[in-house]
């Protein structure tokens, strides 16, 4: 089942790691081939030995070997990775990922690992549930991290209720869960669109909007991660893809993002447009800064940039599914409908400023997904690696 994947199993310092060593076993009995990074406070609970002898390779404390130098990289671990699991994750070791803090090898492997990362949390019960742990798997969650719920159940404490690591079994079976409904857009080839576009008015100012890439982004990795090969056209955003399926093309103008998409649409089965591209540049972009000139108003002439997802809606064949956004702040639905129709899209994903936590640069969105038939389907607010997921289930089924 787990064949040809590499799992890196990290083991935090809680009472729990002692059930690891069982999920070392049933991963390398499954097929996968696995690493282990431990913190310090692990090494205390279950002995490096045990883990380097069940997963059969050398067990990662440090970031190096003071006997010889050895340099141990998070980087390498992080890449070779194709599933990073921390198990038992602590309530410490929680907080500190929510919080970016890198100061052990293993948690320096989480902040570079080009993979999923699936938590195994395991604590007393008082501090699951206390506001400030709940917070830190919120925010986990929101960032797209995996979870082994924590079990209810006795604790160590001797104290009865829900702390209790997932069994190795469990685990084990959201391994599997995971990769098995991951390659559904295995050997699809997907563009993507996202970001602002910037639209020079002189060497040192643009016309643009506050597009941050977020949902186009999250698009992306989740396609990537279930096997689909993705072409990222993006305006300029502070976002880094992550998988190693994604081919990023950066491009500043919408210009520039028109001519990557109709060079590399015709070679993709899909595409998503959920850039928010400038509908007008600068007629003139001034070859030096514009200065002062005393006058009370100046005037900026801007002229038509093209529109992409048009130009794509006419070359499009039978056999590429085509999708874009529509953010509005009035008549949402009518308006969407009428983009669908004259860009021709096959749905589109409407988006509404009126909405509270929706649009730009929220880590959440409310959409609503209408069809060409005119049915609609409305989702909740959710944070956007879930908004993510639906809009990649209706790509799904339109490309079956
Ligand atoms: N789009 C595009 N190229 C443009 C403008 C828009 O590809 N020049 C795409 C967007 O990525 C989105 C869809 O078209 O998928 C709708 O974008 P939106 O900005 O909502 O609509 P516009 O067509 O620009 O219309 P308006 O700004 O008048 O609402």
């Amino acid at each position: 089942m787990l064949n040809g994947k590499k799992i890196l199993v990290g083991i935090t310092g809680g009472i729990s790691a002692y059930k690891t060593a069982s999920l070392i076993r049933l991963l390398v009995k499954a097929g996968a081939e696995v690493k282990a990074v431990m913190s310090g406070a692990a090494k205390e609970f279950v002995s490096p030995l045990t883990i380097a002898t069940l997963s059969k390779n050398p067990v990662y404390t440090d970031f190096f070997n003071p006997e010889n130098g050895e340099w141990h990289s998070h980087v390498k671990l992080g890449i070779w990775a194709d599933l990073y699991i921390i198990a038992p994750a602590t309530a410490n070791t929680i907080a500190k990922i929510a919080h970016g803090i890198a100061d052990n090898l293993l948690l320096t492997t989480v902040l570079s690992a080009r993979c999923k990362v699936m938590v195994a949390p395991a604590m007393d019960l008082d501090m699951y549930q206390n506001a400030v742990t709940q917070q830190n798997i919120a925010t986990l969650r929101n960032r797209g991290f995996l979870f082994s719920e924590a079990q209810e159940g006795e604790l160590a404490s001797g104290l009865s209720g829900k702390g209790r690591m997932a069994e190795p079994e469990d685990i084990l079976q959201n391994v599997e869960q995971y990769f098995a409904q991951n390659q559904d857009f295995k050997g699809r080839k997907i563009l993507i669109t996202a970001g602002p576009t910037r639209e020079k008015i002189d060497p040192v100012r643009f016309v643009s909007n506050y597009s941050t890439g977020k949902m186009g982004y999250a698009i992306a990795e989740c396609l990537a991660e279930r096997g689909a090969e993705v072409i990222l056209v993006s305006g300029p955003v502070d976002l880094k893809p992550r998988h190693s399926n994604i081919n990023l093309v950066s491009v500043e103008s919408a210009k520039e993002m028109y001519q990557a998409c109709v060079e590399h649409f015709p070679k993709c089965h899909a595409a998503i447009m959920s850039a928010a591209v400038a509908d007008y540049a600068p007629k003139i972009i001034a070859p030096k800064k514009i200065k002062k000139n005393g006058e009370s108003e100046m005037t900026l002439t801007l002229v038509p940039n093209p529109d992409i997802a048009a130009a794509l809606g006419k070359i499009k064949t039978e056999n590429q599914v085509f999708a874009g956004f529509a953010l509005e702040t009035e008549n949402e639905f009518a308006n969407a409908q009428k983009k669908l129709e004259s860009k021709n899209f096959d749905f589109i994903v409407l988006n509404s400023l009126k909405d509270r936590g929706a649009g730009f640069g929220y880590d959440t969105n409310k959409i609503s997904i209408v069809f060409r038939n005119g049915n609609t389907e409305n989702f909740d607010l959710k944070p956007k690696t879930e908004v993510a997921k639906d809009i990649a289930q209706c790509l799904l089924q339109l490309l079956k």
